[in-house]
């Protein structure tokens, strides 16, 4: 029984799935497309792929702020008991930090990019209101601090694949099918706590 008076589930329920699979396309869709288009030559490509950026960013984060909320609610179901402690340490710390980070980098790129004075176009429908007063100087700052955020997401996201292909493929322990399928793993299954 968890803190919050729900029993532990045994695998990710469907909304749990939805929100994560939802996050997952998006934050791959945001990285690339804020490479390339910081890289690429002034022109309607690069517009293009700021408003994309910008709005794809916008809509991450009311979805994750609701899915943290459903997650501090909704307990994940228990790793398997005979994972070594540091192994469990770095999933949890992996999972507390992208949650944590997806908070902050599109805060950081709507605060920038208001102090910046430049639009923040959602989905070519309507502008969001600048949340920070003009100054280009802050905004270099704050642009900074998000290039970097924006390479710890890409590395936590690639420790993270990694570690659910090690799962999958090597330890074997069901961990990748409960968030694919919600495949329960039996609480009778031997490595499981
Ligand atoms: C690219 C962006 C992604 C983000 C931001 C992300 C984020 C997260 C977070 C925050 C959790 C913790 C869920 C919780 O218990 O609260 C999680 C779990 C999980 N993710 Fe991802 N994920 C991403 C991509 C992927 C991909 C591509 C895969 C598969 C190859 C994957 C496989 C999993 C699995 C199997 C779990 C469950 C781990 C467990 O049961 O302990 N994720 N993910
Ligand atoms: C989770 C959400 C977000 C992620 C993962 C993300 C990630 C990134 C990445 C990886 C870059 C490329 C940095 C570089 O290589 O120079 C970037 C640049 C940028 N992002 Fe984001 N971003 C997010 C949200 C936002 C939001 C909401 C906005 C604005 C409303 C925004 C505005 C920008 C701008 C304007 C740049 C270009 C900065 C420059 O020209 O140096 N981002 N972002």
């Amino acid at each position: 029984m968890s803190v919050s008076g729900y029993t532990q589930p045994l695998t990710y329920s469907p909304t749990a799935r939805l929100f994560h699979w939802l996050t997952a396309i998006l934050v791959l869709i945001m990285i690339p497309v804020g490479i390339v288009m910081a890289n690429l030559e002034g022109g309607p490509t690069k517009d293009f792929l700021y408003n994309l950026h910008r709005s794809v960013g916008a809509l991450l984060l009311p979805i994750v702020l609701v899915r943290l909320a459903y997650r501090l609610t909704h307990p994940a179901p228990p790793l398997p008991a005979d994972l070594p402690s540091v192994l469990r340490w770095a999933a949890h710390a992996n999972h507390w930090a992208l949650y944590a980070l997806l908070i902050i980098q599109p805060l950081i790129g709507w605060i920038a990019t208001s102090a910046y004075r430049a639009p923040v176009l959602f989905f070519w429908l309507f502008e969001l209101p600048p949340i920070w007063p003009v100054n280009r100087a802050f905004s270099e700052q704050a642009f900074t601090v998000h290039r970097v955020i924006g390479v710890a997401i890409a590395l936590l996201v690639c420790a993270h694949i990694g570690a659910a292909l090690y799962h999958h493929f090597i330890r074997r322990d069901g961990t990748l099918m409960r968030m694919v399928r919600g495949t329960p793993v039996p609480a009778t299954a031997p490595g499981v706590s």
